[in-house]
This record gives C-alpha cells, sequence and structure tokens, in this order.
C-alpha cells in the first residue's frame, strides 16, 4: 500500500461528508492509523483502573494498548504513580505479568532494578560515567477522579480542571473512591478500534440486537418515546445533583480541557438496576439513598465511558492492539463495603453487559467484514447515530491538525 502523507491524509478528511460513516480508508490504512494512535492515544487522558486494584504498596497493574505497555504501580507513600513498562537499559519490558506486587521494578533480562518511583537503584558493572540519576523509567501523568486512576503519555496533557470542577458533587455522591472492582473482562474483538467505539456510542442497534438491554433502558426505545420518558424524568428530579446536564465532550470541550460528559436517563418503569428484569444487584453506592430508576451515563476523555446505576457502575473502555484488532475492557465496581457471595451475587451483576458485550462484539465483527469488502461505501447516519457522530466530527478534526 503506497504511504498516505498528511496532505493525503487531509485531503481524504475533507472528502468525507457529514453525516455518513467513515470511508474505508479510515478503516484500512496503516498511515491513518498511526496518526490515531499519536494525535489521539498519546494525547488523552485514558482510564486505567480503579485505586482498588492497587491497595497496598508494590501493588501493580499494567496497562497496555497498540505497542505501549505501562506500569500503574502504589508506591511507598502511598501515591499511585505510572512509567513506561521499557527498560532504560536495552528496552526490555519489566512487569511481565498483568497484576503483581514487587517491592522493587526489576527488570528480567539483565537485572536493573527500579524502586517503585521509577528511579534506577541499581545496575551491575556500568562504566564510571554512568549516571543512575538519569536512567529512571519514562514517567507517566496520572490523576486521580475519586478512585479512577486516569493516565496521559503526552508532554502537555490536556487540563482537567474544569472535568474536575463539574464532577465534584457527581463523584461524592456516586463515592468513586469508596468503590471497589468486583469484576473486569477483557473482549478481544478482531476489528478496527473505531468499530468498537462508533457500535458503542449508537443506540439505533439495542432494540434489534440488545433484546435483554432494551428489556430494562429506556433508551432502546423510539426516539419520540425516550424523550418524553427522559423529560419526565428529568422534570420530576429537578434540582437533584445527580440530574445535572454537563455536555463538554468531543468539540464541545473547551480549548486546551479535557472533553466530557454527564447525563442521567430513565431505565423503563419499575427498573432498578442494570441486570436482568431490572432487579437491585448490590449496596447502594456512595451518598445514594435509594433506587431512583435511571442510569448516569459519563464521559472522561474521548475513550472511557462509565455506566452508573444506583447499586454499580460499569467502565468501558476501548483499546487498539492493531489497526484491526481492539481490546473492549468491562471493568464492574460495587461499594467498597459490599461482599461477593453475601451482598451481591457475580453472575448476577456481571449478567446483562456480559451478554450484551458479546452481542457487540458478534456485530462488530461482522461490521468489520462488510467494512473490507470492495464494495463497502460510506452510508448515511441515522437520527439516532447523533452520538456517534459527534465523535466521527470530532476525530476527524482531531486527525487533520
Ligand atoms: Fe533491562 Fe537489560 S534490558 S536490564
Ligand atoms: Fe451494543
Amino acid at each position: 500500500m503506497a504511504r498516505l502523507t498528511s496532505d493525503k491524509i487531509r485531503q481524504l478528511i475533507k472528502a468525507q461528508q457529514a453525516g455518513y460513516s467513515l470511508a474505508q480508508v479510515f478503516y484500512k490504512d496503516p498511515d491513518i492509523y498511526q496518526a490515531e494512535i499519536n494525535q489521539i492515544f498519546l494525547q488523552h487522558w485514558l482510564y486505567a483502573g480503579h485505586v482498588s486494584q492497587i491497595p497496598k504498596t508494590g501493588d501493580y497493574f499494567t496497562f497496555e494498548f497498540d505497542t505501549e505497555s505501562l506500569i500503574v504501580v502504589r508506591t511507598t507513600s502511598g501515591e499511585v504513580k505510572a512509567h513506561m513498562n521499557v527498560c532504560r537499559h536495552r528496552g526490555s519490558r519489566i512487569c511481565l505479568e498483568q497484576t503483581g506486587s514487587q517491592k522493587h521494578l526489576t527488570c528480567p533480562y539483565h537485572a536493573w532494578n527500579y524502586n517503585l518511583d521509577g528511579e534506577l537503584i541499581a545496575a551491575r558493572n556500568m562504566p564510571a560515567d554512568f549516571d543512575m540519576s538519569e536512567n529512571g523509567l519514562h514517567k507517566v501523568n496520572v490523576a486521580l477522579l475519586g478512585g479512577l486512576i486516569f493516565v496521559c503519555l503526552s508532554d502537555n496533557p490536556p487540563s482537567l480542571d474544569h472535568l474536575k470542577n463539574d464532577l465534584t458533587e457527581v463523584k461524592a455522591l456516586f463515592g468513586f473512591e469508596r468503590m471497589k472492582l468486583a469484576e473486569k473482562k477483557s473482549y478481544r474483538i478482531p476489528a478496527n478500534w473505531k468499530l468498537a467505539v462508533e457500535n458503542y456510542q449508537e443506540c439505533y442497534h439495542c432494540a434489534p440486537s440488545h433484546p435483554e438491554f432494551a428489556q430494562v433502558h429506556a433508551m432502546a426505545k423510539p426516539p419520540k418515546v425516550f424523550k418524553t420518558a427522559k423529560a419526565e424524568f428529568a422534570n420530576a428530579n429537578h434540582g437533584n445533583p445527580k440530574f445535572k446536564q454537563l455536555n463538554h465532550y468531543f468539540d464541545l470541550a473547551a480549548v486546551g480541557q479535557e472533553g466530557y460528559q454527564y447525563d442521567r436517563n430513565p431505565l423503563v418503569r419499575g427498573a432498578l438496576s442494570g441486570s436482568l428484569g431490572g432487579k437491585a444487584v448490590a449496596p447502594l453506592l456512595g451518598e445514594v439513598s435509594d433506587y431512583d430508576g435511571g442510569a448516569s451515563e459519563l464521559m472522561i476523555g474521548p475513550l472511557s465511558y462509565f455506566l452508573i446505576y444506583d447499586d454499580h457502575m460499569l467502565c468501558y473502555r476501548f483499546l487498539p492492539v492493531s489497526i484491526d484488532e481492539c481490546i473492549c475492557e468491562v471493568s464492574w465496581l460495587v461499594n467498597d463495603s459490599a461482599i461477593d457471595g453475601q451482598d451481591y451475587q457475580l453472575a448476577q451483576l456481571t449478567w446483562l453487559w456480559d451478554i450484551t458485550t458479546q452481542a457487540d462484539k458478534k456485530i462488530i465483527m461482522n461490521n468489520q467484514k462488510g467494512v473490507d469488502s470492495r464494495f463497502y461505501q460510506a452510508g448515511r447516519l441515522s437520527d439516532m447515530e447523533y452520538f456517534q457522530q459527534s465523535f466521527l466530527n470530532w476525530y476527524l478534526l482531531t486527525l487533520s491538525k
């Protein structure tokens, strides 16, 4: 395949028609994929995990996308830090397991030894002029939102000030800090990452493809019915901070600020949570005093999505493995005092979104197969794909910079 220059990519972006899906080249071209990694994944805040995954000094987990691997670790002083999982000697991966606990970070190749802050503390038989202080692990920016850990690989990350300020009440209400990870599942999907993200962003497919979801979420109903239900729900809860609306996502983000959005949507009448039959599945979160029959949609940065029921929260993230493979990772968080098997049953807690994500995986794979065809052409989007359209506008704008 001939290399695409940035000018050629800009021409392709210009040729892209608003209101249509992307041209095939955006899913297939390696130069476009590299531009996405550079301009999206290396520039924005990405959800890495929750503090409950690393409660003690030395606990770590790795976070991976494309060719990159990061170590997110609890340091001796109790801070959460992140380092590139790339040895400063000759580049070996240091942590080979996805989770673990270590006193030091020791490279398995020639045993260079780093402390949990990423400083090099031992390297054998090095020349006299070797300076250990200049050979620490590459640092990665870390930000905490309550207990949610975000990382950003940019030297100049977008500011989180607006987002942190606007989400103060939401964070306290649902007790982001007082949650624990109950379950995490990775769904490896042989498809370009954008097809997975676009699928998550529209509910046009919900009614035909997700009968289990449609039994619980009013969002799967026809737009007019949903709009009415949403307006009634918002009116009945007017003034409640749980129902605030924040629309600063994608290109609506202020200059220099990371994008975010928050909104609360109604479930179907009588449903309390995202589960079989809409039943309650875990103790209430944070300061939530009762079920209100809704679920909050929260987006932090362009690629991390959270769905907050009154009794549990889901974190969705999509990361590329390569141009034609991605991972959708789903985490289920519950109140940190809840006990598995007693206060909640893992199978009940995870049922709805496991079955829904497995169905999505199939949809996305079939979508990729069609996109690969010589006969694929950009198709007209429906009114129900407005959020996907916002993403595509932002994506094209970001890529053209
Ligand atoms: Fe890590 Fe040599 S590559 S010690
Ligand atoms: Fe879906």
